[in-house]
């Protein structure tokens, strides 16, 4: 008899979700926040106007927290406080940050352990957060449609059935 094994230090795993509609996008957002537990952080890239503050909105309807979600132009980063006595939500706008050192400068860290932490334009500025953490890579076609692209990195995502189809696997 054989058994699979699949070690825990096996690559990250990858998941691609089509969004058709913003609608689509938003409930992406509380399907994840469903998985999302205190501590998470959640890097978003793609580019201008990809979804990124879209896919926001549904994980704080899924959290419950309190405030609309919107595009943090204004300041960095906004803290929607949990109505539920779960985690809150930290989102972060990254755009206009020079890099990992600014990042450093907002003390995310205060808020991090109570918080599902979420950073737009995290993609390279934000990787010092958290050795576990969820890249979320949204991809956006002419027909405006998105591809929504998965990598959750690090054992917190071990045996988390994220949703999507796993590429290369029909
Ligand atoms: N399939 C889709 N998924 C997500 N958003 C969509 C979709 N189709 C259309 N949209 C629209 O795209 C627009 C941009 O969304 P959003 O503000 O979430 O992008 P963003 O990536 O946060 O932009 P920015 O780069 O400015 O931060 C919104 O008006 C949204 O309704
Ligand atoms: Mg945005």
């Amino acid at each position: 008899m054989s058994t699979d094994v699949v070690p825990h230090s096996a690559a990250p795993a990858v998941r691609a979700v089509t969004a058709a509609t913003d609608g689509a996008m938003r409930a992406l957002g509380r399907d994840l926040a469903a998985l999302a537990r205190a501590g998470d952080v959640i890097l978003l890239s793609g580019p201008l106007g990809a979804g990124k503050t879209t896919l926001t909105q549904g994980l704080g309807e899924g959290l419950r927290v309190r405030g609309s979600v919107t595009s943090p132009t204004f300041v960095i980063s906004r803290i929607h406080p949990s109505l539920v006595g779960g985690p809150d939500l930290v989102h972060v706008d990254a755009y206009r940050l020079g890099g990992p050192a600014e990042i450093d400068d907002i003390d995310l860290d205060m808020t991090q352990p109570d918080s599902v932490t979420v950073v737009e334009w995290g993609e390279g500025v934000a990787e010092g957060l958290a050795d576990d953490r969820l890249e979320i890579r949204i991809e956006r076609h002419h027909d405006d449609t998105r591809t929504v692209h998965l990598r959750a990195v690090g054992a917190r995502w071990n045996d988390i059935d994220l949703p999507g189809a796993q590429p290369g696997l029909g």
